[in-house]
């Protein structure tokens, strides 16, 4: 299973990248706004940055919602950088562009993704990675992971290659939960990855051996 962190940071992608156990990144609009990240070039420039620290793919969201508006700014973006991942929403449009880019050899990440159907186009269109928003499903009283479960399932039934990108993950037991339900990525902040370094018992485990190493 493959980390990418979710987050448009500088320094927590630095971080993430650190513990060597990064694979790539993702962004959205929400997270590039929360940066201050404004104006296409500096956008762009952002896109660049983050390119030149991870070695995986980048997801670079569309803000376009008709078919040449995104073809053209998905466009745009591959040129970027190769490690650029052109990010469509799940609208008929997205779809459209998600087989345009796929026949182009483009790679996709079809995102805002809350349904099997809605996967199994994805897969159709021949998307790189689909993107199923497990915490917002959460918030509505969904059971996010069960989600993942399913189009993993359906996936391996029908030999579909789009390989299943849990993102929207919010806590650590949601990226256990994805590991069990075989997701092939999981795109998450900074802290449920860290989070997943904590243990009570190893703490009071290592304070014990430093202790014993330390009598005299
Ligand atoms: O990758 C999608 C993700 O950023 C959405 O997360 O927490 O806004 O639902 P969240």
């Amino acid at each position: 299973m493959k980390f990418f962190i979710d987050t448009a940071n500088i320094d927590q992608i630095k971080e993430a990248n650190d513990l060597g156990i990064l694979d790539g990144v993702t962004t959205n609009p929400s997270l590039m706004a929360k940066e201050g990240i404004k104006g296409q070039d500096n956008i762009l420039k952002h896109y660049v940055d983050i390119c030149n620290i991870v070695d995986g793919d980048v997801s670079a969201e569309v803000i376009a919602t008709d078919f040449d508006g995104i073809v053209k700014e998905g466009e745009a973006l591959a040129e970027l950088h190769p490690q650029i991942v052109v990010k469509v929403p799940m609208i008929k449009d997205g779809i459209k562009a998600i087989r345009y880019f796929t026949d182009k050899g483009i790679k996709t990440n079809c995102t805002l993704v809350f349904s099997p159907g809605q996967a199994i186009l994805a897969a159709k269109a021949g998307a790189t990675y689909v993107s199923p928003f497990i915490g917002r499903l959460d918030d509505i009283s969904n059971e996010g992971v069960e989600l993942i479960q399913q189009i993993v399932n359906i996936y391996t039934i029908h030999g579909f290659e789009t390989e299943v990108l849990a993102a929207s993950i919010r806590h650590s037991m949601h990226i256990i939960g994805c590991a069990e339900a075989g997701a092939d990525v999981v795109t998450c902040p900074l802290d449920p990855i860290l989070g997943l370094l904590k243990h009570p018992l190893t703490d009071i485990g290592l304070e014990k051996f430093l202790a014993d190493h330390n009598k005299k």
